[in-house]
């Protein structure tokens, strides 16, 4: 296929994939970076495994084998292998796991940007400092931005972790990894990645961003249920570590049954990831998220991220044009499918003492627009299903505000 019919077919695509989202009937959603409208793939899913529940007819062979129909795609989602992905329950499980596994000693240090983690990121490593006596080390944050170099010049030789979002919840500039990856990996410290705000939408290559930790979940941008999260851990450094949490489901039971007993002190821990597994899952949740992981990969993580991050552009350079304080303005690259509004990065975690952004919210949402407020932004996240009608909406809208209140730019 050539490019503009290769481009024509996506366009299409794109827009078909739209009816598969009922939620988008009632207005643009914008709130993916709080939950995601829940693709009806993966509702048919979840709906099957509740019906068979009812009717007592799940099987758990096939219930195992859907698990580990989701465990490789996921994996492929963020060129990964499947051997190197375990199940959680949410991204902080993931952190908190991997934390606690680690073979810490008293002195070592975990370097973040703590004014831009989502707590998820910030507070399992808080728990390692009281036991086992590891630091913390902070560094300031590059008006809205986690700076690679200040990270970088605070590592150390007693660094083991460099924790990080890929992409902020707020202000939602995307972090370009590959460079902290590359140093990290050069020095021997951990990267771990918080990816809750991009798996699903930006294009996530774990292998070329040397990335070796990458936790997410499923209700953002993998458009699933709560309850479910992925831990990616690099094989290499999978295969070093005993799981916090011994189980059935972290030993190598060969063809055994799950339940079969024998020499149990005589285990063998589950290659990979695979040895933090902790018992049964989230099952009808996890079968849910496979049909979304599909989806994604059908669509090819490429194309979404491109037209995702085209509607973020568009939808920020449109506000902007209106004189409205887009966050960062045009620095906001590479791309995110986040865009926030206001002059402020506050420390609330979701209000702002801004009164015209408040005020702009309101009006936005009592006309049907769904978004989020961040440390004292307006958030704006886009995904596969928005379209430019979505933002011609909501620019339309922001303008009648603008002129309501004597503001008009445009
Ligand atoms: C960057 C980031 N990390 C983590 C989370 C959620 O963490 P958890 O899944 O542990 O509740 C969110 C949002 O809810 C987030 O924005």
């Amino acid at each position: 296929m050539g490019t503009a019919l290769a481009d024509q077919y996506l366009a299409q695509r794109f827009a078909e994939i739209r009816s598969s989202f009922p939620g988008t009937a009632a207005g643009p959603y914008l709130d993916v970076s709080a939950r995601c409208l829940l693709y009806s793939g993966a509702r048919k899913a979840f709906d099957a495994y509740l019906d068979q529940n009812g009717d007592g007819t799940l099987d758990k062979k096939a219930m195992f084998k859907g698990v580990e129909r989701t465990r490789e795609l996921f994996a492929r989602l963020i060129h990964a292998d499947a051997d190197e992905i375990a199940f959680t329950r949410n991204v902080t499980d993931g952190i908190a796991t991997l934390a606690a596994s680690l073979p810490w000693k008293a002195g070592d240090n975990v370097v973040l940007c703590e004014s831009l983690e989502h707590p998820a990121n910030v507070y399992p490593w808080h728990g390692m400092v009281k036991r086992h006596g590891i630091t913390i080390r902070s560094v300031g944050q590059d008006a809205g931005h986690i700076p690679a170099d200040k990270i970088l010049a605070a590592a150390d030789a007693r660094t083991r972790v460099v924790a990080v979002s890929s992409v902020s919840f707020a202000p939602g500039f995307r972090l370009p990894l590959a460079e902290l990856g590359a140093e990290c990996r050069k020095r021997g410290i951990l990267l771990v990645v918080d990816g809750a705000q991009s798996v699903g939408a930006i294009d996530t290559d774990v292998r070329a961003l040397k990335i070796d930790v990458l936790a997410t979940s499923a209700q953002k941008y993998m458009m699933g249920v709560y309850g479910v999260g992925f831990l990616y851990i690099r094989r290499e450094l999978a295969d070093t570590l005993e799981p916090v949490m011994l189980s059935r489901f972290s030993v190598d039971l060969g063809n055994e049954h799950e339940g079969s007993s024998g020499d149990t002190s005589a285990y063998v821990l589950a290659k990979g990831a695979r040895r933090f597994d902790v018992g049964n899952y989230n099952y009808p949740a996890t079968l849910a998220a496979a049909e979304s992981l599909q989806l994604l990969l059908d669509l090819g993580p490429k194309e979404v991220e491109t037209y995702v991050c085209g509607l973020t552009r568009e939808f920020a350079d449109r506000m902007m044009e209106l004189g409205l304080p887009v966050y960062g303005g045009k620095s906001n690259l590479p791309g995110s499918p986040i865009v926030t509004v206001g002059k402020v990065l506050s420390t609330d975690h979701d209000a702002t003492g801004d009164n015209d952004m408040m005020a702009l919210h309101d009006f936005l949402v009592a006309n049907g627009v769904r978004l989020g407020v961040r440390r004292g932004l307006l958030r704006f996240s886009f995904h596969l299903y928005n379209n430019r009608a979505d933002i011609d909406f909501v620019v339309d809208l922001a303008r009648k505000w603008l002129k309501t209140v004597g503001k008009a730019a445009a």
